[in-house]
């Protein structure tokens, strides 16, 4: 049994690396993929217990909010949270929150994954990929110091009604956007996006991919595609994708990763 367990949702691998490196920062920790079923669900043995996740449609992403229901936790273990976000923080950190009482929390913005709404550049104000991973990582040295030290958050984070709603509604159109999953010509049919999928919902057809009606919108075949040939309708052809360039597409089928 390690000390710490984060509990972590990564859809193009920018958590699952701050999730390493606080994990680093901690030490004997280990990091349970929350993008499908968790593997593990008990942990009350554990003296930190985190989650990391990313911002989607303005709340919690997939069925987050379901797993972290099932997750035991001991009374007396510390809880933190950290979310990375592009624009806003949303209700996500909130709704957790209420679920899991935490002691610490706290956010970051990066740059867009959601290529199909914006290309990744485009941030307020103008930021380089460099310069937000670079702020990323200073962000993950400094909650690893804090939760090493046991600090807490003097306020709960923000309720953020609006995006509670906001979330509910994008879901449904989330649901039409799916529809519009496809590869185009240069697919290789290397199955990559089949492997990354965290809920099976790709399979390889003809060497095509194929894709069913279970997605949660993590969009990590889109971004891990090594060659960008699957799309969202037209939208994202000319769009640049933005995986976290620590994290291969093979770190994200990994239910539980231990960090010494
Ligand atoms: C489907 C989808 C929806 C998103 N919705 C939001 C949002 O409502 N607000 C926001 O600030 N960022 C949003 N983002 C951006 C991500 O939260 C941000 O890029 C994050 O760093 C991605 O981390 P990940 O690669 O670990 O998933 C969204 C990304 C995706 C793919």
């Amino acid at each position: 049994m390690s000390e710490n367990i984060i509990y972590c949702y990564s859809g193009a691998g920018h958590c699952l690396d701050m999730a390493k490196k606080i994990a680093r920062g901690l030490g004997d920790t280990d990091i349970v993929m929350m993008r499908s079923y968790p593997a593990k669900t008990d942990a009350r043995e554990a003296k930190r217990v985190g989650f990391i996740f990313s911002c989607m449609a303005g709340g919690l992403p997939g069925d987050v909010e379901s797993y972290v229901k099932a997750i035991q936790i001991a009374p007396d273990a510390y809880r933190f949270a950290v979310e990375q976000y592009a624009g806003y923080l949303g209700c996500g950190l909130r709704k957790l929150d209420e679920i899991v009482h935490l002691d610490y929390w706290d956010g970051i913005s990066n740059h867009s994954t959601a290529i199909w709404l914006m290309p990744h550049t485009l941030t307020v104000p103008p930021t380089k990929p460099e310069t937000a991973q670079k702020r990323v990582d200073r962000k993950a040295a400094e909650i690893a110091a804090a939760v090493m030290a046991g600090k807490r958050s003097e306020k709960r984070p923000p309720k953020q009604a609006a995006f509670a709603l906001m979330s509910e509604g994008l879901g449904k159109t989330h649901a039409r956007r799916v529809k519009k999953f496809a590869a185009n010509d240069s697919c290789i049919g290397c199955g990559t996006c089949e492997r990354v999928c965290p809920r099976n919902n790709i399979q390889l057809v003809g060497g095509k991919p194929s894709f069913g009606s279970n997605c949660i919108g993590c969009l990590s075949c889109v971004q891990y595609c090594p060659k960008s040939a699957i799309n969202i309708g037209r939208i994202t052809e000319k769009r640049e994708r933005y995986p976290n360039r620590n994290v291969k597409a093979e770190d994200l089928t990994q239910k539980i990763i231990h960090i010494d």
